[in-house]
Formats: C-alpha cells, sequence, structure tokens
C-alpha cells in the first residue's frame, strides 16, 4: 500500500497514515487503504490492540483533502462523508482497542480519526481543531458527533462553530486526550500501553469496550444488561478458568491463550 504503513509488534498492530508531503490528509486513497488494512489486522486474530499514528514529526493527520473535496457535487460529498464514516466506526467498533499516537496536527478528519479510537494520546505538539465551518462545510466524518459526545456539547460547539485549534495542554484539560508526552517519548508511551493492554485476555478486553461502547448508547438499565451478557460471556473461555486459576495458585506470569 502506498499511503498506510502496517507493522505488527508481537501482538499490537501499530497503523502509520503515509502521506506527509500533505500532512497525512485523507484522501479516497488514505481512508481506502485504511479500510483495507483494519480488515487485514481483524483477519489476524493474534492482534490484540491497535495504534494509530501519523508519518513524519509534524502532522496526524491534517484533514480530509480538501483539494479532493473542492469540486464534489452534494452527491459526492454524502458518498464521501459515508464512506469516511463507515471507516471511522469500524474503528470505534473494531474487536480490540485502538489507540490514537496524536503527533501533530489532529484537524478536521484527523481529530475525527482520533476520536474515533479508543484512547488518545498526545505528543506536546499536537494541535486538535475541527476547522470545517471555516472551508465552509461542517464537520463530515463523526466530529459533530463524537466531540459532543467526549467533550460536551458547550465546548465542542466552541470549537466547532468557531474554527477554533486547541493545543495539547487544553486537549488534556478538556478530557479530549487521556495523555500529553514529550514528542520524543510518544510512540514509547503508546506501545507501553498497547503492551499493556495485550496482556490481558483479548476476549475480555473486546466484550469490555462492547459494554462501554454500547452502554453509552444506551438508557443504565439497558447498559446493565448488556453489561451482565458481557460478563456472563466471559465465562464461556478458556482464558477465564486459566487467570482465575493463575490468580488463586498465585501464579507470577501468565500468559491468555485468546480461547
Ligand atoms: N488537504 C489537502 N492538503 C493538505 C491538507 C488537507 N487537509 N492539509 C495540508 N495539506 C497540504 C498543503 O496543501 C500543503 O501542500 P503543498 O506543499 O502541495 O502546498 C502541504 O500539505 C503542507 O501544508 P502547509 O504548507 O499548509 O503547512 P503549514 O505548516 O503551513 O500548515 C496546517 C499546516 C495548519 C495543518 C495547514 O496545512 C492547514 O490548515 N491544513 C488544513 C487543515 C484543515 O482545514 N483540515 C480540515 C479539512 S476538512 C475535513 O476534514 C472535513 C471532514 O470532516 C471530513
Amino acid at each position: 500500500m502506498e499511503t498506510i504503513l502496517l507493522n505488527t509488534e508481537n501482538h499490537v498492530a501499530i497503523i502509520t497514515i503515509n502521506r506527509e508531503k500533505a500532512l497525512n490528509a485523507l484522501s479516497t486513497q488514505v481512508l481506502t487503504e485504511l479500510n483495507q488494512t483494519l480488515d487485514e489486522i481483524n483477519a489476524n486474530k493474534d492482534v490484540y490492540c491497535i495504534i494509530i499514528t501519523g508519518a513524519g514529526a509534524k502532522s496526524f493527520v491534517a484533514g480530509a483533502d480538501i483539494a479532493e473535496m473542492k469540486d464534489k457535487s452534494v452527491e459526492e460529498a454524502a458518498t464521501y462523508g459515508q464512506f469516511g464514516n463507515e471507516v471511522f466506526r469500524k474503528i470505534e467498533t473494531f474487536r480490540c482497542p485502538v489507540i490514537a499516537a496524536v503527533n501533530g496536527f489532529a484537524l478536521g478528519g484527523g481529530c475525527e480519526l482520533a476520536m474515533s479510537c479508543d484512547i488518545r494520546l498526545a505528543a506536546e505538539n499536537a494541535v486538535f481543531g475541527q476547522p470545517e465551518v471555516g472551508l465552509g462545510i461542517t464537520p463530515g466524518f463523526g466530529g459533530t458527533q463524537r466531540l459532543a459526545r467526549l467533550v460536551g456539547a458547550g465546548v465542542a460547539k466552541e470549537m466547532i462553530f468557531g474554527a477554533r485549534n486547541i493545543k495539547a495542554d487544553r486537549a488534556y484539560a478538556i478530557g479530549l486526550v487521556n495523555a500529553v508526552y514529550p514528542a520524543e517519548e510518544l510512540m514509547g508511551a503508546a506501545m507501553k500501553m498497547a503492551n499493556g493492554i495485550a496482556k490481558n485476555a483479548p476476549i475480555a478486553v473486546a466484550n469490555a469496550k462492547r459494554a462501554i461502547n454500547d452502554g453509552l448508547q444506551s438508557d443504565i438499565d439497558s447498559g446493565i444488561a448488556i453489561e451482565v451478557k458481557e460478563f456472563a460471556d466471559c465465562f464461556r473461555t478458556e482464558d477465564q478458568t486459566y487467570g482465575m486459576t493463575c490468580f488463586l495458585e498465585k501464579a507470577k506470569e501468565k500468559t491468555f491463550s485468546n480461547k
């Protein structure tokens, strides 16, 4: 693939958006190759966690490709928006956790890509924003929906209506990112977190992700019912018996089998 790099280390897949000259802007080619890469990773049951980052030191993703969008018709814009949303929803509902390692600009579609991930870690030089109204459009890959859910409607509206970018420290203060690191420490921190997740029972982690995500879209009683089902389903797995046996036998090391 031209625009996506994929490296797998142990149980962690690292996806790099690789279009550095255009600050990793999301052309249709990037979105298509990202979509294919996610399908490829999904077929590899040994991957327990994903990290998404951008090539180079300056940008995570500087948005959807403005040059490609400029002359789109209404119908073409709808198709493009639909496709971007499908790819990002695939990330949000992916069977294992996805960490965004935000190494610079995360604007428009870049902020939306980061928000479709489960956890966002940022470098000190990261900049977040939804500058679309300054281009005469609205956010189109989930920004109007996920930003308000993550940081609350008031701050989301302030950022979106004002096309106001924010730096990493402000993103941390409003809960948009989990942690901020010096740029040179970002990937190490993301790998450490991913490896920590990958050490746990993969099916239990997947069930917990589904319970949190589906529960957030439900009333509390439906959410509790979702949790009870995901919790009980773990008792079908070998990893549940193994994990509890390890605890009771005071085992120092454990390796889950993903079964
Ligand atoms: N689309 C296409 N090309 C882009 C791009 C984008 N979103 N962002 C940057 N580029 C290209 C620039 O056109 C430039 O290309 P050339 O060298 O061929 O001229 C190259 O990347 C480097 O960019 P700059 O020279 O502008 O770099 P800078 O350091 O001066 O500025 C920046 C960096 C502030 C991020 C600036 O590039 C910028 O504002 N980019 C656009 C950000 C934006 O508006 N994103 C939202 C897009 S709309 C969207 O995403 C809709 C949606 O929700 C689906």
